[in-house]
Order: structure tokens, then sequence, then C-alpha cells
């Protein structure tokens, strides 16, 4: 395969996971030029890491050099329209999350994909470590036995000066509160493993920062095959942890981490005198240790490509989730249970996370 040429769009604080992750695929992807609005950023960038093309203009760099793919690290609200400049320009994208501040704006992004014959994937690093992977495998054999109950809780802790950058804690340019910023990360994992959701029912709440989006939110999910799940998302919590628990007939599966999962982090539990010990030895041993991280979500990226697959968290996948967060606000703004599938484009729900109005 010849190398690939990568752009970067947004050096601020997240491009370094994104250079770490060009750094360990460098044999099949070169970095060929970055783009920042703000100069400062770009030269300390450009110093840290000795790139040489640099842009403040993504029409610019995209028109000069027709990269392969582009890798969106700038704030949410540049992000959709980013998204379509690449996808146009012919390249595949990688961007970070929240790629989009609606049901609506996800469609029309991924019209655009279509029409490219580009993919469009959003960075969500857990579904790539490989014991996240391993666990899905495990879960798809059907060795647990059926899904029963899922717990789901990204239990983290921000204070006033995370907020003090402007982007933040604001619907229009953060596009969501803990739920879209923070918890995506644990509830698109947990959606992957639990299989399709059926119905949400959820409540949001603003309780210690001064913000206009959410910092704490609560969702009970119910699943097609049966189980039921209960999410916790928090930016309230001194103690942080990332937690989830899924309980099978035969096991309970359990991750408890905080930003990056490895395999020591998963716990296997089976009944007391449950008579299979050697396959809870079996499920144990993990295997490889490829940790959650943008690294391994490049690796699986350029491995698609390679194969000319769709990339695991784009097109209809990653619908999936952003319909799942667009269902758990319609729920807590309009105090209802939502069913999936039933946010279509007449809703005020499609268009805005909001309803339109602000709560
Ligand atoms: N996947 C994760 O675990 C994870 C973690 C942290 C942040 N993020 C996401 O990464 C994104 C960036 O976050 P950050 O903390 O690095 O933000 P940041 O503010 O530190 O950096 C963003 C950079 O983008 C630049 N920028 C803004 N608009 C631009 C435009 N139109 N064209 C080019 N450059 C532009 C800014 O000048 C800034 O340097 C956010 O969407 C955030 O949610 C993801």
């Amino acid at each position: 395969m010849t190398q690939i040429r990568a752009a970067l769009i947004g050096t601020g604080v997240i491009v370094g996971n994104h250079m770490q992750a060009l750094a360990h695929e460098a044999e099949r992807v070169e970095l060929v030029a970055a783009v920042d609005t703000n100069s400062d950023t770009l030269k300390r960038f450009a110093e840290t890491y000795g790139v040489q093309q640099l842009y403040s203009d993504t029409a610019q760099m995209l028109a000069e050099q027709q990269p392969d793919l582009v890798m969106i690290c700038t704030p949410p609200a540049t992000h959709a329209a980013l998204c379509i400049q690449a996808l146009e320009a012919n390249a595949h994208v990688l961007c970070e999350k929240p790629i989009a501040a609606s049901l609506a704006v996800l469609d029309t992004i991924q019209d655009v994909e279509r029409r490219s014959g580009r993919t469009c994937t959003s960075v969500f690093q857990w579904r790539y470590g490989s014991s996240g992977q391993h666990v899905k495998h495990l879960i798809e054999q059907g060795v647990f036995g059926k899904s029963l109950v899922g717990v789901c809780h990204t239990l983290w802790y921000r204070d006033d000066a995370y907020y003090a950058v402007p982007w933040r804690g604001k619907w229009q340019t953060e596009l969501g509160g803990v739920s879209t910023g923070q918890g995506i990360h644990a509830m698109d994992f947990f959606l992957w493993l639990m299989g399709e959701w059926e119905v949400v029912q959820a409540l949001v709440g603003t309780l210690n920062h001064a913000i206009d989006i959410e910092d704490v939110s609560l969702a009970q999910v119910r699943f097609q095959q049966g189980g039921l799940g209960s999410i916790v998302n928090s930016l309230v919590s001194p103690r942080q942890t990332s937690y989830i628990r899924l309980d099978f007939q035969r096991a309970t599966v359990e991750l408890e981490h905080l930003y990056h999962y490895r395999n020591h982090h998963w716990r296997f539990s089976i009944p007391e005198g449950a008579p299979y010990q050697d396959e809870l030895a079996a499920w144990s041993s993990l295997g490889e240790d490829v940790e959650a991280h943008q690294t391994a979500q490049l690796t699986a990226l350029l491995d698609a490509l390679e194969r000319g697959e769709r990339p695991l968290t784009s097109g209809a996948e990653l619908r999936h989730t952003v319909e799942f967060l667009a269902s758990l606000y319609k729920s807590a703004f309009t105090r209802q249970p939502v069913e999936r599938g039933s946010i279509g484009p007449d809703d005020p729900f499609y268009s805005s996370m909001t309803g339109a109005a602000l709560p």
C-alpha cells in the first residue's frame, strides 16, 4: 500500500494524542500539513513536532496538498463544515467528537460522504482497545449467555478553570454538556456492547457549574434483546471513575478505569459454585493489550481503508450513537420516554438537541 498523506486541522490540546497515533503509524501515514486559525498555537505545534507545511486556511490547504485523510481536532461547532469541506476535497475524514450538533447535521454529512465515496469517522477510541474488541467478540459468541442488566458510569470532575476556555459551556459552541462531550465515549462503547437500544428515558441537570449545558445526565434504557441499562454522566464527581458493568446470565463483566483502558482494567465473575471455572480463566486472558486510545483507532482506520471496508465508528454505527444522544435529550426536555427511530425530520429534536428552544 502507498503511504497515506494526512493533514491535521486544529493543533490545540487533543492534537498530542493524534500525533502519538501518527508516530505509531509512520510507515503507513505521512503528515503533510497542519492548519490552525490561531498562529501562536500553530507555531508552537510546528516547533514541537517539526511540521513544515502550515496553513491558517483549510480551503487553501486542501487545494494545495490534496490529502488522502483529514484529521479534525478543532472545537465542536466547526466539525460539520470541516468534515463536508474535506469530503468534498476527496479526503477520508477522522473527526474528533462530537461530530455534529444534531441528527439533521449528521445526515447532511453522511449524504456528502455517500456522494464523495470517502468515509467520515468519528473519534470514539473506546471501541478500539484490544480488550474491548475481545469482549465484544465473546458477547457475540454468546459465551456469557443473555445480556440482562448494564451499568454505564462516566463520573468525572471538571472545575471552573475548565470552562474558562471560550468554546466550552455553551450549547452553541460545545454542542451539548457531559452527555455530548464526555459521557459519549462510555455510552457509545456501552451501546455497542449491549446491542440495539429500543427506548430511553432521561434526566439532565446543571448542578454545579455556571454553564448553559448540563453537567449531569441520567438515562434508563431498554434494549431490543430485553436487557435494561442505567447510565450516569457527571462532571461533578470528585472521585473520578469510568465504570461499565454488564450482567449476563452466566457472568458479570466489569471495566473500571478513567480515560484509556487496558487489559488489567477488566474483571470477570461467575456465580458462586458455577461449574465453569475453566471458562472464566479463558475469558480473563485477554491476549494482546492495545490501549483504548486514538492510536488504536488510527490503526483500525488504516486497516479498514486497506481492506476497502467502512471504519467501525462511521455510517450507520455512528448514527446509532448520535440518535441515542438526540433521544436522551428529547426525553429529558420533554419528560417522556423516546423510542428509537421516532425522531424524524419533522421532529424539532431532529434539527436541534434541545428541540430548538433552550430549556
Ligand atoms: N477523544 C477524546 O478523548 C477527546 C479529548 C479531548 C478533547 N476532544 C475533542 O477534541 C476537540 C478539540 O479539543 P481541544 O481541547 O484540543 O481544543 P483546543 O481549543 O485546545 O484546540 C482547538 C484548536 O482548533 C483551532 N481552530 C478553531 N477553529 C478552527 C478552524 N476553523 N480551522 C482551523 N483551526 C481551528 C483553535 O485555534 C485551537 O488551536 C474538541 O471537539 C474536543 O471535544 C476529544
